[in-house]
C-alpha cells in the first residue's frame, strides 16, 4: 500500500543521517580528515562549487599557499579560522557577515594583513555563494601552514 506518511518518515531518516554525519564533521577540532570520511554527495558538491566560486571571485587576491598575492593565503584564513572558531558554522556565519561588509575591528586575521594589504572590498554575491565559499575556505586548512605562517609573520615583522 503506498503511504506518503512512509515516504516522510523515510526522508526524514536520510535527513537526520546526513545532519548526524555533518554534526560529527564538525565537532572534531581540526578534524580534517573526518570530514573528507563524512564526504556526503552535498559536501564534495559544495567543495567543486566553492573552487568555481574561488577561482572566479578570490583567486585574484588570494593565492591558496604563500607567497601572497594581494590578500592573506586562503590556507592561512583557514588557519585563524580555525584557531578562532571551534566550528565550521559559526566560522562560515563570520566569514559570510565579514565579506558582506568588512571591518577592520571584526577581522579574524592579523592586524599586520590589513596594514600591509589594506580592507578587503565587499563581495556581492549571493548568500549562498558566499556561505559555499566560505565553507570552502575553512577546508582548506593545512596544518603544515603553521609553521609557514610563522616564518611569513616573522618576515612581515621585520619590514616594519
Ligand atoms: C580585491 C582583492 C580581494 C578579493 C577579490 C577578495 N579578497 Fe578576501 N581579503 C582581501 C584582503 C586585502 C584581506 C586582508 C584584509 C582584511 O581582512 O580585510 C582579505 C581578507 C579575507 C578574509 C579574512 C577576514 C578576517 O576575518 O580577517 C577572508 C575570510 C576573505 N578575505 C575571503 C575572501 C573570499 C571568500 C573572497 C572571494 C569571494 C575574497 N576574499 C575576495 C582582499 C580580497
Amino acid at each position: 500500500m503506498h503511504t506518503p506518511g512512509n515516504n516522510l518518515r523515510v526522508a526524514a531518516h536520510t535527513a537526520g543521517i546526513s545532519f548526524m554525519l555533518f554534526l560529527s564533521a564538525c565537532s572534531l577540532p581540526g578534524g580534517g580528515k573526518s570530514e573528507v570520511a563524512a564526504g556526503s554527495k552535498d559536501v564534495v558538491a559544495g567543495g567543486a562549487e566553492g573552487t568555481i566560486i574561488y577561482e572566479r571571485h578570490c583567486m585574484m587576491c588570494h593565492s591558496m599557499a604563500p607567497p601572497p598575492a594581494a590578500a592573506p593565503p586562503v590556507k592561512g584564513v583557514a588557519l585563524h579560522y580555525r584557531e578562532a572558531f571551534d566550528s565550521r558554522e559559526e566560522a562560515v556565519r563570520h566569514m559570510v557577515a565579514f565579506m558582506k561588509s568588512p571591518d577592520p575591528d571584526e577581522a579574524v586575521c592579523d592586524r599586520e594583513a590589513i596594514e600591509r594589504f589594506g580592507l578587503m572590498p565587499a563581495m556581492k554575491l549571493s548568500d549562498d555563494e558566499l556561505k559555499t565559499v566560505s565553507a570552502w575556505f575553512w577546508d582548506q586548512y593545512d596544518p603544515s601552514m603553521r609553521q609557514m605562517h610563522r616564518k611569513e609573520r616573522a618576515r612581515m615583522q621585520q619590514e616594519h
